[in-house]
């Protein structure tokens, strides 16, 4: 049986350790905790889905680091006659990816045998694998983007609400075929588990497509402190000749599509030409459509417990990439200073 860690057994990480514990068995998952820890080696996780059920409990192994979890797992290959030295066949990375020191990619070190621990990322955001392949070359990188609202309600127990995908494709899109295949098995594994897994030749084009909603509606929300449908009624009437671009419903949503087209120009420049105009005007629609008072992106969820955001990874790899492709970005480039500041305000607090 494989073996997996988890880093980052936070709303997302917890759910998909389920997954990954009905198709592998729950002792061979590992999940590294912080905050949940006392709670998660007593008693185990809960999670509570909307689609999956209610009262799904399970208790994989608990670490309180990745050096525990590796010395755990030295542990039972001392316990096993005659097999192999067992290692981490992936180490499944759900922490949010907000700059640390050390880096995140540095902390799983412990966990990473070269060549054969394939590291999936499981966060949002855009250029997020580069620094996992400067220091992991040889290993395949799974890139993740997951389309699955989920809260951690207390410690260690979570409330998944209506939708569950997660497309997974290797980074780069033109990696090797052993990597390719650790793409295959991980999809594999999620099926097994009872999840949806999609496999994607180039994972980066459904990154472009999320990052067109969340790289503006995220800061805007946590700036202004509004759900997204309460911006577009805040801003209504402003008169700023932007109620055309919003498809009359006012300037606040024609600014979210301005903004919108900023990041199609950047993801058009990175190759991706159907990241365009109409995909934009889908993505516009379904805030548009949404009941009063909309829906709470995760940045607003942060800034109202005060904790730093992921703005570097959702806002400004955007704005970098946009200046490295020489593709200006006005408003985006300001969305990404007002929100940085907000972010490092919560510093250390
Ligand atoms: N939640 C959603 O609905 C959703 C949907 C789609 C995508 N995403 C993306 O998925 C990623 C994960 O988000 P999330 O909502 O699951 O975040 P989350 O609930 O904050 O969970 C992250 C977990 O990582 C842990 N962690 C962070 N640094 C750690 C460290 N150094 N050592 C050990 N544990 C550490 C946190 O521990 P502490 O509790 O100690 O901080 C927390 O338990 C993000 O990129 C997010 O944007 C989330």
């Amino acid at each position: 049986m494989p073996k997996i860690l988890l880093f980052g057994a936070g709303s997302l990480g917890i759910p998909y350790a389920w997954v990954l514990s009905n198709a592998i068995g729950q002792d061979n998952v590992t999940a590294v905790c912080r905050s949940n820890y006392a709670e998660a080696s007593r008693n185990g996780f809960t999670v509570h889905s909307k689609l999956w059920g209610e009262n799904l409990h399970f208790k994989p192994r608990v670490a309180n680091s990745v050096t525990e979890a590796v010395e755990q797992l030295a542990g039972d290959s001392d316990n096993e006659s005659g097999g192999e030295k067992p290692v981490f066949d992936y180490v499944v990375i759900a922490a949010k990816a907000i700059p640390t020191t050390p880096s995140t990619a540095q902390l799983i070190a412990p966990a990473v045998t070269e060549r054969i621990t394939a590291i999936v990322l499981i966060q949002n955001g855009i250029a997020i694998e580069e620094e996992y392949a400067t220091l992991y070359p040889n290993n395949p990188i799974l890139s993740t983007v997951a389309y699955f609202p989920a809260t951690q309600v207390s410690p260690g127990v979570i409330q998944h609400r209506e939708i569950e995908t997660l497309n997974v494709g290797t980074y780069p899109a033109d990696a090797e075929a052993a990597h390719k295949r650790a793409a295959e098995l991980f999809v594999d594994l999620l099926t097994k588990g009872g999840a949806t897994g999609k496999l994607h030749d180039d994972v980066q084009r459904e990154r472009w497509g999320k990052l067109l909603v969340n790289a503006v509606w995220n800061p805007t929300c946590a700036l202004t402190r509004l759900r997204d449908r309460q911006f577009i009624e805040a801003n209504r009437s402003l008169d700023l000749g932007l109620d055309s671009v919003g498809g009359g419903m006012g300037d606040g949503l024609g600014f979210i599509k301005e903004v919108m087209l900023e990041i199609a120009a950047v993801a058009q420049a990175c190759g991706y030409a159907d990241v365009n105009e109409e995909l934009v005007d889908f993505q516009i629609h379904r805030a548009a459509v949404r009941d009063l008072p909309g829906v709470q992106p995760s940045m607003l969820a942060d800034v109202n417990e005060a904790k730093s955001m992921e703005v570097d990874a959702i806002v400004g790899n955007a704005v970098r990439l946009a200046r490295r492709k020489g593709v200006n970005v006005p408003m985006l480039k300001t969305i990404y200073l007002l929100a940085n500041g907000l972010s490092e305000g919560f510093k250390g607090k």
